[in-house]
């Protein structure tokens, strides 16, 4: 069965249709009873969708009797574009597009409970409850970040999951930078930041046995378009676009990120965590020599960062000569 289909709140595909439609013609007034015909729905079902799709920021012009036409073809992550820029790659035959959702990472949960095979994707536009890291929310704008979901099921222990969050990290790191040229660093262990402001982050979600990985959720949030964040966020969140000064097409940054992730991926589980840990290693410049507050949720030190262990787990030197492993936490730099 088709899940995408029974899902709900996934975008209807003749609804993605019509966009890719408008979009191939854009700036083409195309006439509402081509669309209809094309798309297999009625003209009224047609102009309905118009006005949806208005609704969601996408700038269609004109009106039921003259046709329509994108004034500018819309950055929207449809899923026939995806499918077409991915063909033959582990994440472009699975895609769950929404326009509106709570969380895709939720969505991926339940899919991955279901049986989802891996490399499924779940993207939405928008997200209302958005989750973050150690319960708090990541704001999600419409249409103004990546906000995605990936499902796997690799033959890890529980144990190594958390690579994953590394893994994803250094993927956006490599598409980041070869799309905009912006040079952005690592903050063990999912922490994407530019000029010391939250620029994305990752967040790893897991089901499994005691010694076996069923499936595995990597949520991954990047801040591109924003031209501004709430007040709260103000002054520890950036976005691509006022890091650079221009605006990105979401779409070229997510394909380019999912190519590095799959290569990336398939590396790990071919040469194992030292594949990920070297290369962490190397581009985080908070592995080393970092003067930082440590806060477990049960006690909070200071120290310095001392590298990675073998399996990717951060090592701080307190300020007594003692040496602590941290396996979960929240890492901040001393200033
Ligand atoms: C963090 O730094 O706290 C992790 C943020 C992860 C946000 C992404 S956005 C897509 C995915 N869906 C969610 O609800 N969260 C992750």
């Amino acid at each position: 069965m088709d899940r995408a289909a029974a899902l709900p709140g996934t975008t209807d595909r003749r609804l993605a249709a019509l966009l890719t439609l408008l979009s191939e013609n854009a700036t083409i007034v195309i006439s509402g009873a081509r669309i209809a015909r094309e798309i297999g729905v009625s003209r009224s079902t047609v102009w309905r969708w118009v006005e949806a799709l208005r609704e969601l920021g996408v700038r269609v012009k004109g009106q039921q009797r003259t046709g329509y036409f994108l004034e500018k073809v819309p950055d929207v992550l449809t899923p026939d574009i995806l499918r077409q820029r991915l063909k033959g790659r582990l994440f472009g035959k699975r895609i769950y597009h929404f326009f509106k959702t709570d969380s895709t990472n939720r969505v991926a949960m339940e899919l991955g409970y279901s049986g989802e095979p891996e490399g499924a994707i779940i993207l939405a536009e928008e997200q209302t409850k958005g989750r973050g890291r150690a319960g708090r929310s990541w704001h999600s704008e419409r249409a103004s970040g990546l906000y995605f979901t990936l499902l796997l099921r690799p033959r890890l222990s529980p144990a190594q999951a958390p690579l994953l969050t590394m893994l994803a990290g250094l993927s956006s790191h490599a598409a980041i930078e070869a799309q905009t040229g912006i040079a952005a660093t690592l903050k063990w262990p999912n922490d994407i930041l530019v000029n010391g402001k939250k620029l994305g982050g990752i967040l790893t979600e897991m089901h499994a046995e005691p010694t076996l990985v069923k499936f595995v959720i990597v949520g991954i949030g990047i801040n591109v378009n924003q031209e501004r964040f709430p007040s709260d966020l103000g002054s520890i969140a950036t976005s691509l676009r006022r890091e650079s000064g221009r605006a990105h097409s979401r779409l070229e940054l997510l394909v380019r990120l999912l190519r590095e992730f799959e290569t990336d991926y398939n590396r790990f589980l071919r040469e194992g965590a030292s594949y990920v840990v070297d290369r962490f290693t190397a581009v985080s410049s908070f592995a080393n020599g970092k003067r930082v507050r440590v806060d477990t949720g049960l006690e909070s030190y200071v120290g310095t960062t001392a590298g990675l262990s073998a399996e990717g787990l951060l090592i701080v030197k307190k300020d007594d000569g003692s040496t602590i492993t941290v396996i979960a936490g929240d890492v901040s730099e001393c200033k």
